[in-house]
């Protein structure tokens, strides 16, 4: 049975679609102390709970769910984080600090036989998991939603995205990859990016990005081409955070279009993930 966290429902609905399996009907309640409840149906086999977390009331949810899958009857209980947050906290960057990705990895382990997590930010963030953990990779998904496109250029706005690109430029069929390098200022949380050489101009861009979340990294990267005269400039991510004002950021940078997938479901997830976390699972 699949069990969804109330922010993963349409992505939950597509994989028991995918797996051909039932779709428990959870409840979700928030008590007057801002508490979380939820209630799931009885289970017989396996529970796949399929849960991002964004935020922290979904972590709680998250934990909540594992824990009543096994009180509900499930003999083993398998974990999908679409989205894992904290997962970008991997290491503590000044002394005092937690390792937070360790932290609710290990606190994920504690309710889970096993967990699938889609595009995190470093595949080693698995290793944090004290069960089984492994990534599932959506990259080649980021190409469907894209139009026709003229002489192709797939971009990554810093070199950790790079396989991302390569891999929507593969998944396209034909493209020129490349590489900005990016510099964030912790503080502030200011972006710089330094560019390639890279020859936009009369060409089709497509930004790649594992997350989008304050849309400072993508809006400085589409600013920067804008200034090279490209034909169109869209941007893909896996993971649509979109906080705050980020959407109108991207708007105002000159995007043509924004598509993300349904790890986290926005108005801009036009993938399901489904097909590649049915076949992981
Ligand atoms: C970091 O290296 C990631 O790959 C993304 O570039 C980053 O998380 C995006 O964050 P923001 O939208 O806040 O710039």
């Amino acid at each position: 049975m699949i069990l969804s966290g109330s922010a993963s429902q349409a992505l939950a609905a597509a994989l028991a679609v995918e797996l051909d399996c039932d779709l428990g009907v959870v409840d979700y309640e928030t008590f007057p102390d801002g508490e979380r409840m939820v209630e799931v149906p009885s289970i017989d086999g396996r529970a796949v709970v399929v849960c991002s977390t964004p935020t922290s009331d979904a972590h709680v949810e998250l934990l909540l769910l594992q824990d009543a899958a096994r009180e509900a009857g499930a003999d083993e209980v398998v974990t999908v984080l679409p989205y894992m947050g904290y997962a970008r906290q991997d290491r503590a960057f000044s002394a005092g600090q937690p390792i937070s990705a360790r932290a609710v990895a290990r606190a994920i382990s504690a309710g889970a036989d096993r967990v699938l997590t889609v595009n995190p930010h470093e595949d080693a963030v698995c290793e944090f998991f004290t069960v089984p953990a492994e990534p599932v990779d959506a990259a080649g998904l980021l190409a469907d939603p894209l139009p026709d496109l003229v002489d192709p250029v797939f971009l990554s706005p810093d070199s950790g995205a790079i396989d991302l690109a390569e891999s929507a430029r593969d998944a396209h069929g034909t493209g020129e990859v490349d590489y900005f390098e990016k510099q964030r200022d912790y503080e502030t949380g200011a972006v710089a990016i330094t560019p390639s050489e890279v020859s936009v101009a009369g060409r089709d861009v497509v930004v790649t990005d594992d997350i989008i979340a304050t849309g400072a990294t993508m809006s400085e990267a589409i600013a920067i081409l804008g200034e090279r005269d490209p034909r169109r400039v869209f941007v893909a991510c896996v993971h649509p955070l979109l906080a705050a004002n980020a959407r109108l950021k991207l708007a105002n940078a000159g995007v043509e279009a924004v598509y993300g997938t349904d790890t986290i479901e926005r108005a801009v997830s036009e993938v399901s993930v489904a097909p590649v976390v049915a076949d992981a699972l």
